[in-house]
């Protein structure tokens, strides 16, 4: 990409039918109280990282708003979601498991009508590619689905009696209360919805924020949950997080936090809530993974998941490759074939075909990741291949910077966008000692043939971070593993059947099994005047 070019943004004359936005974005509509009310009141404009030519230049272009919502909004989203609860007597926390489920089925067909509309809404807001916002989308309503399967799992373990020590007892997950959501902007459908539809499923009631940057991809789903779940289940609010969640957070009535972001956001709302040992937190935070290549790599497979690690989506994933370490002897190899590899990666609009580095949509970010490099570059690193760094507008080339050291910023900071570090060692106590002294615990990814060097890496690793990757980049899925991280990184554990526990407490019914009580609960459950003493088995 030539950094002089305007042209890599096509105007709207260049862009194909179907992924023009046609009108506006204007939203006013927010959801509380199963009802999508009508926002009259300030709006905060949104500006895609598309850009287009402006008399003054290149700029972003405004293609709608939303509500900027105030504290008087989400008192009132809040009141809605414990009026839904009613104190544990709510219509939603005592339905049948079944019924509930009959409720998240409606919406998942519901959802997936609105499929190509959220994609389109996506690629604008956020930049990303057409094949990765359509996998996103899927991604999502496959986890719904196979959330369903996993809570008819769950119910069915537990919808028998134990007898123990003389106590007969039935043990389930009951919901905890109200959920606040909070998604990131790299996986705005996605990271959301894997909190709010398990915390939902459970019976707990939700308010979601959507994050700043993909707030209007969730407007075609509004309708979807208020015709799919019975009223104060599931509300929205919009705008200044400090206006419209810190009242939330003060109020002292969210039971459950689920938020991925920052470990500094996480830390401030925390410490909002008055009592903070009834808050429970689900928490995805910042993430430097890295990557270790040995001697006996297969040079091109590690390459080629490190720049697919560290790459897609502009390196905008919590789980991307932030740092590569690379043994001395093959690192030249290494970083030739790396940077032929960045190089070809097609530049360009998220509808092109095969487009991997797409514009960014953070505000200032193209300079914020040329302070990273300048500061690497200073201390004597430097960029590795051609054109890396150069940027048009929100566009950038990525980076493949080397010798990355002690005190250059990018060895330790999590750059969450197209710059690679790569460092090369000579014995692997470096990468391990960089690993135990890091602020991240998430991921590692190994690169190496030989069994016994790679198995003397794992053993120590696995106490460092929660999933060690072996010849391939980092990763989320499949969504049924564990996907966590220690230290500053995460907490809690979260998959399709990890968050059915996080989103729930284990409480139980137990009696002495005298004649008296043997008798009081066969007639419960043989009368089916309990919801929750019940042998039903779900098939
Ligand atoms: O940003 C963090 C995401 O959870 C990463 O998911 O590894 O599937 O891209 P992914």
């Amino acid at each position: 990409m030539n950094p002089h070019d305007a042209s890599v943004f096509p105007g709207i004359a260049g862009i194909p039918n179907e992924f023009r936005l046609g009108n506006r974005l204007e939203q006013r509509s927010w959801l509380c109280d199963g009802e999508i009310r009508q926002w009259d009141g300030p709006v905060q404009d949104v500006l895609s990282p598309i850009c287009t030519m402006k008399p003054s230049g290149l700029a972003r272009t405004s293609i709608g708003s939303y509500p900027l919502l105030t504290g008087n909004q989400s008192g009132e989203a809040l009141d809605a979601a414990l009026r839904s609860q009613d104190g544990g007597r709510g219509a939603w926390p005592t339905m049948p498991v079944e019924k509930r489920i009959g409720c998240l089925s409606d919406f998942a067909v519901r959802m997936a009508e609105s499929r190509d509309e959220v994609v389109r809404r996506m690629m604008w807001e956020i930049g990303k590619s057409l094949s990765d916002s359509r996998k996103e989308f899927d991604r999502t309503v496959e986890y719904v689905r196979d959330t369903i399967e996993a809570v008819k799992d769950l119910d069915r373990a537990s919808s028998r009696f134990v007898i123990e020590q003389g106590v007969i007892g039935q043990i389930r997950r009951a919901p905890l209360g109200v959920v606040l959501c909070m998604g990131p902007f790299n996986y705005p459908l996605n990271e959301t919805f894997t909190t709010l539809i398990p915390a939902l499923v459970m019976g707990n009631s939700v308010i979601f924020k959507p994050p700043k940057f993909g707030v209007l991809l969730h407007e075609p789903l509004l309708e979807a949950f208020r015709d799919s779940f019975p009223k104060g289940v599931v509300n929205t609010v919009y705008g200044d997080g400090r206006t419209v969640v810190g009242p939330l957070m003060e109020s002292g009535r969210i039971d459950v936090l689920a938020f991925i972001g920052t470990s500094r956001v996480a830390d401030i709302l925390r410490r909002q809530h008055p009592r903070p040992h009834r808050l429970r937190c689900v928490l995805g935070l910042e993430a430097k993974n890295a990557a270790i290549v040995l001697p006996d790599a297969d040079l091109d497979q590690a390459v080629k998941e490190c720049a697919l690690g560290a790459l897609s989506f502009n390196g905008q994933r919590c789980t991307a490759i932030k740092m590569v370490f690379v043994h001395r002897s093959i690192v030249d190899g290494f970083l030739e074939k790396l940077s032929a590899a960045v190089t070809a990666m097609p530049t360009g609009m998220p509808w092109d075909e095969g487009v991997m580095i797409t514009p960014l949509p953070e505000d200032g970010k193209v300079a914020s990741m040329r302070e990273l490099i300048d500061d690497a570059v200073k201390a004597g690193a430097r960029v590795a291949n051609p054109g890396g760094g150069e940027a048009v507008g929100t566009l950038m080339n990525p980076a493949v910077v080397y010798p990355v050291g002690p005190g250059m910023r990018l060895y330790s900071e999590e750059q969450f966008g197209p710059v690679v570090p790569v460092a090369s060692f000579e014995s692997t106590g470096e990468p391990l000692e960089w690993i135990a002294g890091s602020d991240y615990g998430q991921q590692v990814s190994i690169f190496g043939r030989d069994p016994r060097a790679v198995a003397a890496l794992v053993d120590p690793l696995v106490n460092q971070v929660c999933r060690v990757n072996l010849n391939s980049q980092c990763q989320r899925g499949p969504d049924t593993f564990p996907f966590t991280g220690r230290k500053d990184s995460a907490e809690g554990t979260l998959s399709v059947s990890d968050a059915l526990r996080v989103f729930t407490i284990r409480t139980l019914v137990a009696a002495k099994a005298t004649d008296d009580n043997r008798q009081l609960l066969r007639r419960i459950v043989s009368e089916r005047s309990s919801r929750f003493l019940s042998t039903d088995f779900i098939l």
